[in-house]
């Protein structure tokens, strides 16, 4: 292996220049789903290196060599490095930690395990994905309410968080109305979502739209959210330690929000939604910019309101063509879905009857979306809907080699097996 050279970018004069802070950066998005923290606040990640051709190699020290979570983080590890453009593949080297470095990992995450409810209340074994855009329009809560209600269709638990706090359109396009229920958790008011069953599956809701009543409460609230903005969501809702996914729809643009939810979950990846005009891929690509600047996993692009197929088989590129295309090339992100362009989609929002519920092009669309995201883009964890047992588990761990440490003879302690 090539000695790691003393900048922290890789790559020759005509290779691939791979930014090792940036590798860094991403692996903060790997968590341990065990522990419930990411692999860098473990201390697990040893060593990155990357050669002139785009090789990369991440050694990682394991708390156990017989981890049972080792293929998940190793596909965590490779999906999130192997997005970044010049880089051509992604190997990992094991190794395992020493007895006292296995302590100082417990004892740090037993420390973020107790510090958790403080930054968001989303599990750490949630998919969080975020549906970002550069620029308004594009059709981010269309693709955000179907893509939700398609994957919840297939079985999953899936919240909708609609971080427009100003424009939310969240609740009108599922069709769901009312305040939000209070509920206790460990003596702190949570909010509950709105529940919405879909087929075997269930959506939970939370928008502005469902916190304001009158002018007057959504001045209060405007107040409060303007300081907290999305972090309100992230905290104080009972999302659910069972949730499979977490959909965020963002806002226009890519300001302040965006860098609040990077920040707060960091582990967060980018669904960036454009429409087929290659005018608007530049305004594209500075969503995708600003996610890699907050170490955000690119996931896909959704080109929507694309070619629009009449019942006479022609077709109609209204809003142009390739853009979708043309921004999955230049950020090297993979083109998910082409979702065109159809009255059903505009209908649906306004009825709360989503178009991925009913039949036609756009429908099919949705749910060949729902499947290349649940199956390929970003799949779900497959321990998910056992983490309160295992965090439970890992904290009793931790208590015992708490007991140890008063005996000496007794520091090493295995991270528990979740079966
Ligand atoms: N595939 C589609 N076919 C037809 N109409 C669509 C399609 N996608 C979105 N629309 C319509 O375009 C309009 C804008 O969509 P939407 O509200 O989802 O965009 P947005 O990006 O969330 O907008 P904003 O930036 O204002 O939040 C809506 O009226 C919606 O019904
Ligand atoms: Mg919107």
């Amino acid at each position: 292996m090539p000695p790691t050279p003393p900048s922290s970018t890789a790559g020759g004069a005509d290779g691939p220049r791979i930014d090792l802070d940036e590798m860094r950066g991403l692996l903060r998005g790997v968590i341990d789903p065990e522990l419930g923290s990411d692999i860098v606040d473990l201390g697990m990640v040893r060593d990155v290196t990357a050669d002139d051709d785009g090789h990369v190699v991440v050694t990682i020290a394991l708390t156990t060599s017989g981890c049972p979570l080792r293929a998940q983080i190793q596909r965590d590890i490779r999906t999130r490095l192997g997005s970044v453009p010049g880089v051509a593949d992604v190997r990992l080297e094991w190794t395992e930690m020493t007895d006292e470095q296995k302590s100082s990992a417990m004892a740090k995450a037993r420390f973020n395990v107790s510090q958790r409810e403080e930054e968001t209340n989303v599990a750490p074994t949630t998919k969080v994905i975020l549906v970002a855009s550069g620029k308004g329009g594009v059709g981010k809560s269309s693709v955000t309410v179907n893509l939700a209600t398609a994957m919840a269709a297939r079985g999953l638990k899936v919240g909708v968080l609609d971080a427009d706090v100003w424009g939310f359109s969240v609740p009108r396009m599922l069709g769901v109305e009312g305040r939000l229920a209070g509920s206790e958790e460990g003596g702190r008011k949570m909010m509950v979502p709105h529940s919405k069953r879909v087929g075997d599956g269930e959506l939970r809701i939370t928008s502005m739209g469902f916190l304001v009543e009158d002018e007057a409460s959504a001045l209060m609230w405007r107040g409060l959210m303007l300081n907290r903005g999305v972090q309100h969501f992230l905290q104080d809702v009972a999302w659910g330690d069972d949730l499979d996914y977490l959909l965020v729809d963002m806002p226009p643009g890519t300001g302040d929000v965006q860098m609040g939810v990077a920040k707060m979950i960091p582990r967060a990846e980018v669904l960036v939604v454009t429409t087929p005009a290659l005018a608007a891929q530049k305004v594209a690509e500075r969503a995708v910019s600003m996610s890699r600047k907050s170490y955000l996993r690119v996931a896909g692009i959704v080109e929507n309101m694309s070619a629009f197929t009449c019942d006479h088989g022609e077709s109609y590129a209204l809003f142009g063509s390739g853009g979708g295309a043309a921004l999955a090339e230049s950020s090297g992100a993979p083109l998910l879905a082409e979702i065109p362009l159809e009255p059903e989609v505009v209908s649906g929002g306004d009825t709360g009857q989503p178009a991925a519920l009913g039949d036609g092009p756009a429908a099919e669309a949705f749910r060949a979306l729902a499947e290349v995201v649940v199956t390929e883009a970003v799949p779900p964890l497959a321990m998910a809907g056992c983490t309160a047992r295992m965090l439970d588990a890992a904290v009793a761990a931790l208590d015992e080699a708490d007991a140890a440490e008063e005996t000496p003879s007794e520091t090493a302690v295995d991270v528990p097996t979740p079966g």
